[in-house]
C-alpha cells in the first residue's frame, strides 16, 4: 500500500547511487574492497577499535554471543520492550531470557533495572538503545558484581536503532564488551540490509570474522574451517551505499533532531497525547522514531481505531513493539513446558480491575489500564499465579516471572509498564526528508481523529 506520508522512506542521494554503480562496474560484488573500508569508516565514526561487517543486525548479535563464548543455557538480562530479533537470537543461541521493564519516558531499561534483575546466573545483559535514546552503558558496567575474570557478567549493546547517539560523549554501541548496528532502509543510514559489530578487543573481532564465514581462519590455509560457521557475509554494493551514507550521519541527525523537535511543538496542544523528551541526561539521541504514546484513559482498542484512522487519511503509523516476554514462540520452548503464556499480571485488563485501586474509564468506556507506579504486583494479583516459585523450580514458568529454570524472584519479574506503553504507543511518521508542512499534516490529523474517538464514545 502506498501512502502519502509513509512511516518511514531510505534518503538515497545521487553519490549514493553512483557509490553502488561504481562497484558493479568492477568484478569485487563480494569479499572485496568495501568491505573493510565500510569497517574502517564505521569505526572512525565510533570510534571502536575494531568491527565486522555483516549481513544484518541480527546476524551481528548472533556472532557477538558466539564469539564472547555465551554458552548454551546462560542466563541473558534484557529488555522485553525490543525488537523481536534479540528474543530470537537468544532463543537460537539456547539462552534463557530474563526480561527487565521499561522506564516509559525514555522506553529504555535503566541502568537500576537491568542490574536489579543480574542473578548469580546472569552471564549477559543486552542493553538496547531504543528508538535511539541512549542507555547508561557505563553505569552498567560500574554496578555489576565483580567476579572472578573468566566468569565475568558481559555487556552486549544493541544499537542497531541508534547510531550516533551517545553515552557520556562515547558513541553507543563502543562501551560494552560488544556493540551491534544495524542498516534496514528506516535507519539512520542504511546498506539496504546489513550490520556491524563493534568491539575493542581484537580476538572477539577476529572470531566474529571468523564465524561470518564458514568458520574459516586464513591463518590455517586455503578455505580450512576451525569451527562451524555462518555464511554472514555482506556484499561490496551493501558496503558503499553504507560508507556513502555514513558520510552524511551527523547531518542526518542533525535533522532528524529537528524533526522531533517540531513534532514536539506542533503536539504540545494535544493534551491526549505524551510526547517523548527531546533531551537525554545520558546523552545525545539519535532519533530513530518519533514515539508518542496515548493518555492512559485510552486502550489499545482505542490506539488501533486511531491507527487506522490517520490510514484512511493516508497516513502510516507504526505500533510497535510487541513485548517479547508474550510472544507464542515462549510456549513451544522445552524450558517453558507447562507455560501458558498468559500474563495474568500484565496483561489481561479484567485481572487488573480486581486489583487495582484507581480504573479510569477508556474513551471506548472499557477500562484503561492504571499507568503502573509500583514495582510490586499487588496482592490480589500475585494470588491469581498458583506459587510461581514451585512452578519455576519444576520447570514450569508464568511468563511474569520469565524466567525458565531454577529458582526465581517472582515479584523482580513483574512488566506492568512494557505492556502498559506496548497498549498505547503510536510511531508517527519520520524519515530524513519529511517536511514541517507534513508533520504539521499528521499533528493536524491526529487532533482530529482524536477527538473524534471523544465524540464518538
Ligand atoms: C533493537 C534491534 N536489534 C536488532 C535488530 C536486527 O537488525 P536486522 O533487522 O538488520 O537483522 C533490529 C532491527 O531493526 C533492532 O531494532
Amino acid at each position: 500500500m502506498s501512502f502519502r506520508i509513509p512511516l518511514a522512506k531510505p534518503e538515497i542521494t545521487d553519490a549514493d547511487r553512483e557509490a553502488v554503480v561504481e562497484v558493479l562496474r568492477t568484478p569485487y560484488l563480494s569479499t572485496g574492497p568495501k568491505v573493510a573500508e565500510f569497517e574502517g569508516a564505521l569505526c572512525d565514526y565510533t570510534g571502536a577499535a575494531h568491527a565486522v561487517a555483516v549481513n544484518s543486525g541480527t546476524s551481528a548479535l548472533q556472532l557477538a554471543i558466539r564469539a564472547l563464548g555465551i554458552e548454551h543455557g546462560s542466563e541473558v538480562v534484557l529488555p522485553s520492550f525490543t525488537f523481536s530479533a534479540v528474543l530470537n537470537v537468544i532463543l537460537l543461541e539456547g539462552l534463557c531470557p530474563r526480561f527487565v521493564d521499561i522506564d516509559p519516558r525514555t522506553y529504555n531499561c535503566s541502568a537500576e533495572a537491568l542490574l536489579a534483575a543480574v542473578t548469580k546466573e546472569t552471564k549477559l545483559v543486552i542493553a538496547v538503545h531504543t528508538f535511539g535514546f541512549p542507555v547508561d552503558v557505563a553505569a552498567i558496567l560500574e554496578g555489576l558484581p565483580r567476579r572472578a575474570r573468566n566468569k565475568k557478567i558481559v555487556v552486549i549493546e544493541d544499537a542497531c536503532e541508534a547510531l550516533g547517539a551517545e553515552v557520556h560523549r562515547r558513541k553507543a554501541g563502543t562501551v560494552g564488551d560488544a556493540g551491534l548496528f544495524a542498516f534496514y532502509p528506516n535507519k539512520q543510514i542504511t546498506t539496504g540490509e546489513g550490520g556491524m559489530l563493534v568491539t575493542s578487543d581484537p580476538r572477539l573481532a577476529r572470531r566474529a570474522a571468523q564465524l561470518r564465514n564458514q568458520g574459516r581462519d586464513p591463518s590455517l590455509g586455503w578455505h580450512s574451517h576451525a569451527e562451524i560457521g555462518f555464511s554472514y557475509r555482506i556484499s561490496d554494493i551493501n558496503c558503499a551505499l553504507g560508507i556513502s551514507q555514513l558520510a552524511r550521519i551527523e547531518d542526518v541527525i542533525a535533522r532528524r533532531q529537528k524533526l522531533a523537535e517540531t513534532y514536539d511543538r506542533e503536539l504540545a496542544n494535544i493534551p491526549e497525547i505524551i510526547r517523548p523528551a527531546l533531551e537525554c541526561a545520558v546523552g545525545r539521541i539519535s532519533w530513530f522514531v518519533y514515539p508518542v504514546q496515548l493518555e492512559a484513559e485510552f486502550t489499545a482498542d482505542d490506539r488501533d481505531r486511531i491507527c487506522e484512522s490517520l490510514l484512511q487519511k493516508g497516513i502510516a503509523t507504526g505500533r510497535y513493539f510487541a513485548p517479547l516476554h508474550g510472544q507464542p514462540v515462549l510456549a513451544s520452548r522445552s524450558f517453558a513446558k507447562g507455560n501458558s503464556q498468559k500474563l495474568p499480571t500484565t496483561e489481561d485488563t479484567k485481572v487488573h480491575e480486581g486489583s487495582v485501586r484507581h480504573q479510569p474509564p477508556s474513551i471506548s468506556g472499557k477500562g484503561g489500564s492504571t499507568p503502573p507506579e509500583t514495582k510490586q504486583a499487588p496482592a490480589a494479583q500475585r494470588r491469581n499465579i498458583n506459587s510461581p516459585a514451585r512452578q519455576c523450580r519444576e520447570g514450569i514458568c508464568n511468563t511474569d516471572t520469565v524466567r525458565f529454570s531454577g529458582r526465581h524472584d517472582f515479584e523482580e519479574q513483574y512488566l506492568p509498564k512494557t505492556n502498559f506503553v506496548a497498549e498505547r504507543v503510536i510511531q508517527l511518521p519520520f524519515f530524513n526528508e519529511l517536511t514541517e508542512g507534513q508533520i504539521r499534516e499528521v499533528c493536524r490529523a491526529l487532533k482530529h481523529v482524536i477527538q473524534d474517538a471523544r465524540c464518538n464514545t
